[in-house]
């Protein structure tokens, strides 16, 4: 079946058209409208403006979609939308616009989840070298760091998550204080590089060496885990911010130039190695043999790099999206429509969209 699917939730407007045959997916064409640029002036996404560039993009990504696609809208058999966690206001321009295409062809509407989307990612490898329920996925981006069981492809369950900012935005946050533009995670992975290639020179392990090193020993940037100290699989990264925050003061204060590369590292070190914490300690509380990767922030190089070992350590199987596929875009929500779908998990034209996660805890 083809699914036209889009992803509206904050920054980027998507239009997919997703092919499934059988529990394998092409991906027919994935086209993505960022607003990145717009929004760096402000250091941040603005909202209203979102909102506004999403209503300017939508309806030409959906043909370039289709033409991409190769396919006209008779051939569709469905549409699906994010409707839900995101900004409201551009949450509302796909809920909307789906509604009416929904409406108006006389097609299945399809409401999806942004972060099971964001899991979906792993099901879209065309060589289906996909994970199978139950498996643990690591969901971090820009407003999530969650752990989730995925009990089924439907049922996901919260399993752990952080108590105040994301992973992203604190890289983003922190990341301009230190002049890298906005969004700062891809600018922070590179800095974090240098930062590691001057600790322990070019290699193929950066964390184990770097906590070997010198430079971590040293203690100039000492900053704190962001896995909160107990049994929980929680995180808070509003500490380990605010201490950066304290620690560039500092060098501010003190008129000293600020060793950009090496406290990016450590930063970078400290957030990785609590998110592997972590996720070690939710591997042996559930016994999955699977795990995943995905959210905006899975493209860090670093912490695909750290769950790589992990999952080693661990003796079980890692699926991470390529890259391209780990920020917003609307193939994901293709991807986990179409077993929502297969649930029979419809809407009418009363969808309404909504900023909050839908996604519980464990019992
Ligand atoms: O999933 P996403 O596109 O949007 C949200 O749902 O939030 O994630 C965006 C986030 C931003 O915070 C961005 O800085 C971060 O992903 N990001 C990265 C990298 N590439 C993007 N963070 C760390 N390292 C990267 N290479
Ligand atoms: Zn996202």
């Amino acid at each position: 079946m083809n699914i036209l699917a889009f992803e509206s939730s904050c920054d980027e407007t998507s239009a997919a058209v997703v092919s499934c045959d059988g529990g394998r997916f092409t991906v027919k064409s994935n086209i993505i409208a960022s607003q990145v640029e717009t929004h760096r002036l402000y250091g941040g996404v603005v909202p209203e403006i979102a909102s506004r560039a999403h209503i300017e993009a939508i309806s030409s990504i959906t043909y370039e979609a289709l033409e991409v696609a190769g396919i006209t809208m008779d051939e569709v058999d469905a549409i699906a939308v994010t409707a839900n966690p995101g900004l409201i206001g551009a949450l509302l321009v796909g809920v909307n616009f789906a509604k009416a295409l929904a409406v108006a062809n006389n097609k299945p509407l399809i409401p999806v989840d942004h972060i099971k989307g964001h899991i979906a990612t792993c099901y879209l490898d065309e060589d289906g070298n996909v994970p199978t329920p139950p498996f643990i996925a690591l969901a971090v981006s820009g407003g999530h760091t969650g752990i989730y069981l995925v009990e089924d492809y439907n049922e996901v369950k919260l399993i752990g998550s952080t108590r105040d900012d994301a992973i992203g935005e604190s890289f983003d946050k922190i990341g301009r204080i230190i002049g890298i533009p906005y969004p700062a995670g891809r600018g922070f992975d590179a800095l974090s590089k240098e930062g590691f290639d001057k600790a322990v020179g070019e290699c193929d392990d950066y964390l184990a060496k770097y906590k070997k090193s010198a430079a971590y020993k040293s203690g100039d940037f000492t900053l704190p885990s962001p896995a909160v100290k107990d049994d929980t699989l929680d995180f808070s990264f509003s500490g380990l911010k605010t201490a950066a925050i304290n620690l560039l003061h500092r060098y501010e204060q003190l008129g000293a130039e600020l060793p950009r590369a090496e406290f990016a590292a450590r930063y970078t070190f400290e957030a990785v190695e609590a998110v592997a914490k972590k996720m070690a300690l939710a591997i042996d509380k559930y016994g999955v043999k699977e795990i995943a990767l995905c959210g905006g922030v899975a493209a860090n190089s670093h912490l695909r790099h750290r769950l790589k070992t992990l999952a080693k350590e661990k003796k079980i199987t890692l699926y991470t999206p390529p890259v391209s596929l780990c920020g917003d875009n609307g193939a994901m929500i293709g991807a986990q429509a179409y077993y929502e779908y297969l649930r029979g998990n419809l809407a009418d034209s009363s969808l309404n969209a909504s900023a909050s996660d839908s996604i519980g805890t464990i019992d």
